[in-house]
């Protein structure tokens, strides 16, 4: 093994295989390090390595002749995913489908790789297994290019919102209090579970005593930064929450994970018409950088995946969302006379296949859903005047369905103390909550991004389990 780096004297870049793909390397001396994605031994007394280091879906083509002292005792041995250290100089390519190649003149191995053993084969393996190794699915082509677009939306996101003016705000991940009210929540303490400690409650029932617990009280994992991003909207107007959230609802579905990103911007002296407007440019914004900046994994995607994914995105970019009320909305999935597996009928939470109707057949488009009965929403949204909807607004997309939630807030300090009351919350233990009406309320509104539902629409991907680094599902907590 040789020990010394294969640099030497003369002059040398490090570059990422990424930069040493282009034109622009053509005749520089470089050292890329990254892992063996294949290698072939021609009769002609070279190696071809497929080297890649994750900056791009393309590997860059070494060639490795067996002039070089390590050629049989260990270039030879460098088997898939085995690490490795090239000093050579890129030059155009003869071969088509690429700009350029690199011609070694030093292939330090740095960690050998048993292709036997190797769990990632060239042959094509199931989304299932690659989960079952989160460790080593990132290696490959498909979850490099989502990994990518992951980063890419996650960067846009951030761009988005700071180059308006509105601030980020890091809401806390341990809570008490229960933003969505859907009795989703993980509980956090350090209590003995064996044996908690009890009290007396007001029924004569036995029930767990929290005031000697850690925080003196339940406490839980945070559904949603929601109410906290309020406390920051109503003093410093714009501000947006970019974190992790818990939701431990038992949905072993396509769409549903117990862990997962959200973004909630927040934003006062707004209205639902607004918060409309914030969430159709912002989707927008993120689809045109991806398509932007990430042509080449998007075409990766489209081939492999989903082969309508740059064409919807596309399509997108360039359209106003349809906009129509949840009343509107029933009305035309009753008049569609589809055999639908839950039956619509007013007051009912619409399911993904109702919501899918609506943006693949009806209008192919995505559409903002307005207006919800206020018996199947949160507390906190602002009761319209007929007393039964609230100013809700859902974003809903083609095979993926609602990607955004959101509201204009009530901001009447009496309208949303009966709420609470009405949905089973004492107004107590909100009290802080309650303050940001009692002194100098505003018309308030904002909305969640789920960041997987997101990732998964651009990408195509089919589970959103495979667009989150470690998914954390229903009996699946691994990595
Ligand atoms: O509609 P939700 O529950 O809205 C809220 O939490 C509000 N507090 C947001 C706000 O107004 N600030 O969730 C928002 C989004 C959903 O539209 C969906 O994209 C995503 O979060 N989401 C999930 N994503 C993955 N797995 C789950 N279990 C999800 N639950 C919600
Ligand atoms: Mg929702």
């Amino acid at each position: 093994m040789q020990t010394e780096a294969c640099t030497g004297e003369a002059k040398t870049e490090k570059l990422k295989v990424k930069e040493a793909l282009q034109a622009e390397a053509i005749g520089k001396r470089v050292l890329l390090q990254g892992w063996v994605r294949t290698r072939r031994d021609s009769k002609g007394g070279f190696s071809f390595i497929d080297l890649t280091d994750g900056s791009s879906i393309k590997g860059v083509q070494v060639i490795a002749e067996n002039k070089l002292p390590n050629y049989e005792s260990e270039i030879l041995k460098a088997g898939i995913g085995s690490s490795v250290e090239v000093v050579g100089t890129v030059v155009a390519s003869p071969a088509k489908g690429q700009t350029t190649e690199v011609k070694a003149e030093c292939v330090k191995i740095l960690g050998y790789s048993d292709p036997e053993k190797y769990p990632l084969q060239k042959k094509e393996t199931s989304m299932e297994f690659l989960r079952s190794i989160a460790h080593l699915r990132t290696r490959t082509m498909t979850f490099g290019a989502v990994f990518r677009i992951r980063n890419e939306i996650c960067r846009s996101i951030h761009n988005f919102y700071q180059s308006r003016g509105f601030m980020y705000v890091q809401t806390p991940v341990i809570t008490a209090s229960d933003c969505e009210g859907a009795g989703q929540m993980f509980k956090v303490t350090t209590l003995d579970l064996q044996n908690p400690p009890l009290k007396e409650s007001e029924n004569k029932k036995s029930e767990i005593d929290f005031e000697q617990d850690f925080f003196g009280r339940a406490t839980h994992l945070t559904v949603s930064g929601q109410l906290e991003a309020e406390i920051f909207a109503t003093a410093f107007g714009n501000v947006y929450t970019f974190g992790p959230t818990f939701r431990a609802e038992n949905s072993n579905t396509t769409r549903h994970l117990a862990e997962f990103w959200m973004i909630e911007p927040e934003v006062a002296f707004c209205d639902l018409e607004g918060d409309m407007d914030l969430a159709e440019e912002f989707l927008q914004t993120i689809f045109k950088d991806v398509l932007e900046n990430c042509p080449e994994d998007i075409a990766f995607l489209n081939e492999k995946v989903d082969n309508t994914i740059i064409e919807t995105l596309k399509g997108i970019v360039e359209t106003k969302f349809e906009r129509l009320t949840y009343t509107e909305a029933v009305e035309i999935l009753i008049a569609s006379k589809e055999k639908f597996e839950f039956p619509v009928e007013w007051g009912i939470d619409l399911q993904t296949e109702h919501e899918r109707y609506l943006t693949e057949r009806k209008f192919k488009k995505p559409v903002i859903l307005t207006d919800y009965p206020k018996d199947i929403k949160a507390f906190y949204m602002k009761l319209n005047s007929d007393g039964k909807t609230v100013r809700a607004m859902d974003v809903l997309v083609p095979k993926i369905g609602e990607i955004i939630g959101g509201s204009q807030r009530e901001d009447n300090l009496e309208t949303l103390e009966r709420r609470m009351k009405e949905c089973g919350l004492n107004p107590e233990d909100y009290w802080w909550y309650l303050d940001l009406r009692r002194f100098g309320t505003v018309p308030h509104a904002g909305f969640g991004l789920g960041l997987e539902r997101c990732v998964q629409f651009v990408t195509g991907m089919g589970n959103i389990r495979d667009v989150i680094p470690f998914p954390r599902a229903p009996k699946s907590c691994d990595f």
